[in-house]
């Protein structure tokens, strides 16, 4: 049987997204705005959500079609089987999205799904499911646009950047799915060095490590899909055992390093590395990256660099650029660095030629993945 499925990612991710999918055996794969349409059978959907690195969530389409105002958006929900879905002593949540929908209200239209949802298995079974906003069994989705409304169960609950080993987090950790999407565009492999000098709480060499562990992210933890109807928990156990079966062991020597010149922050990707089970896979020191040496004559290095809103802060960044570029120039030659950030202005004042950038989103911040090849000797004009 084919399932329609559609995976939210941020922004700017749809591509590297679309290439794991089919990687992980979607078909009919169709990268659109903020996410990615695939297509396959119900067992996709939990193989996805164990597998994929880059996704926001699994989705699956139930239903949907034309709909202009509540009355159509309610029988559209009405005429879902939802028992095949869910029991009724299942707990829900609802959850609405809208571009240009012509509904005025996003709330009322989202109690009209709940009560088309409650009210279909009540005369089905009986018995109307409550809702719990918190932490529900089951979350139901309803996407609507100017004509249409697109109604999906989530398989994933929880969203999948929470891999279940995050203990600690610094100021501003990345999402874990930002962080694998930002390692994808970089098109680093295992084996080639890779060094984040900015870790923080270690989200980008964690996801490094997954990789070179050939670790499934989702192994630590549960998924939505595991209280729906037609969830078969052995054959889910097999699946699981399979992706444990294919993990490698740790290197004698670590090839990913994770530096900081906070020390706070080397103790928390420490803490995050030994709670995903990562130790040996990452090198991690305290260092300022303005002193730092190179970890190996190439590699990858993708940093998070920090983010200032405040004037003084950015007043600060300017002065820090140049000297990133220096040391870079000085130490780096033969590297690939890549910088992901929302301040627009780094290009210009790292004074070196940029050969890539890339618009993404952080949540609602507009940021860029910069990529600057690092050659002896070449320095770009006016550096
Ligand atoms: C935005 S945070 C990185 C967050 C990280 N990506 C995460 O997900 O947790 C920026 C980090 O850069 C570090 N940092 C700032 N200046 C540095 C420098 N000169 N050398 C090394 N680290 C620096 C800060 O201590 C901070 O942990």
């Amino acid at each position: 049987m084919t399932e329609r499925y559609f995976a939210p990612c941020p922004r700017g991710l749809e591509a590297v997204l679309a290439a794991e999918l089919a990687r992980i055996g979607a078909g009919d794969v169709a990268p659109a705005d903020g996410g990615v349409g695939f297509a396959g059978d119900l067992a996709l959907a939990w193989r996805a959500n164990l597998e994929s690195r880059i996704a926001s969530r699994i989705l699956w389409r139930v239903g949907g079609g034309a709909c202009r105002d509540e009355h159509a958006l309610y029988a559209l929900v009405k005429a879902i089987d939802w028992k095949r879905h869910f029991a009724p002593s299942r707990t829900l949540r609802v959850d609405v999205a809208a571009t240009r929908s012509p509904l005025p209200s996003l709330e009322f239209a989202t109690l009209r799904v709940k009560d088309a949802v409650c009210d279909r298995l009540r005369d089905d079974t009986g018995t109307r499911p409550s809702v719990d906003k918190r932490a529900p069994d089951v979350r139901v989705a309803a996407y609507l646009t100017e004509r249409d409304a697109t109604i999906y169960v989530d398989t994933s609950g929880e969203p999948l950047f929470k891999r279940g080993w995050r203990r600690d987090a610094e100021e501003a950790p990345l999402r874990e799915n930002l962080a694998a999407g930002l390692i994808a565009l970089t098109g680093w492999a295992p084996g080639t060095p890779f060094l984040d000098p900015m870790c923080g709480s270690g989200t980008i060499a964690i996801e490094a490590a997954l990789i070179a562990a050939g670790r499934a992210p989702g192994l630590a933890r549960t998924f939505g899909f595991q209280k729906l109807a037609w969830f078969d928990g052995p054959a889910w156990q097999r699946m699981k055992q399979a992706a444990r079966d294919r993990e490698h062991a740790a290197p004698s020597a670590p090839a990913i390093f994770a530096s900081d010149a906070a020390g706070g922050a080397v103790g928390k990707t420490l803490a995050n590395l030994r709670a995903a089970k990562l130790d040996g896979f990452v090198a991690v020191e305290q260092a300022d990256f303005l002193a730092r040496s190179a970890p190996a004559a190439h590699g990858v290095l993708l940093a998070n660099p920090p983010y200032g809103v405040r004037l003084a802060d950015r007043d600060e960044l300017a002065r820090l650029y140049p000297l990133v570029g220096d040391a870079l120039k000085q130490r780096f030659a033969g590297w690939t660095a890549y910088f992901f950030t929302g301040d627009l202005r780094l290009p210009k004042l790292i004074h070196l030629k940029v050969a890539r950038k890339t618009p993404l989103f952080n949540g609602a911040l507009e940021c860029r993945l910069f990529e600057f090849p690092i050659v002896a000797g070449r320095h770009a004009p006016g550096a």
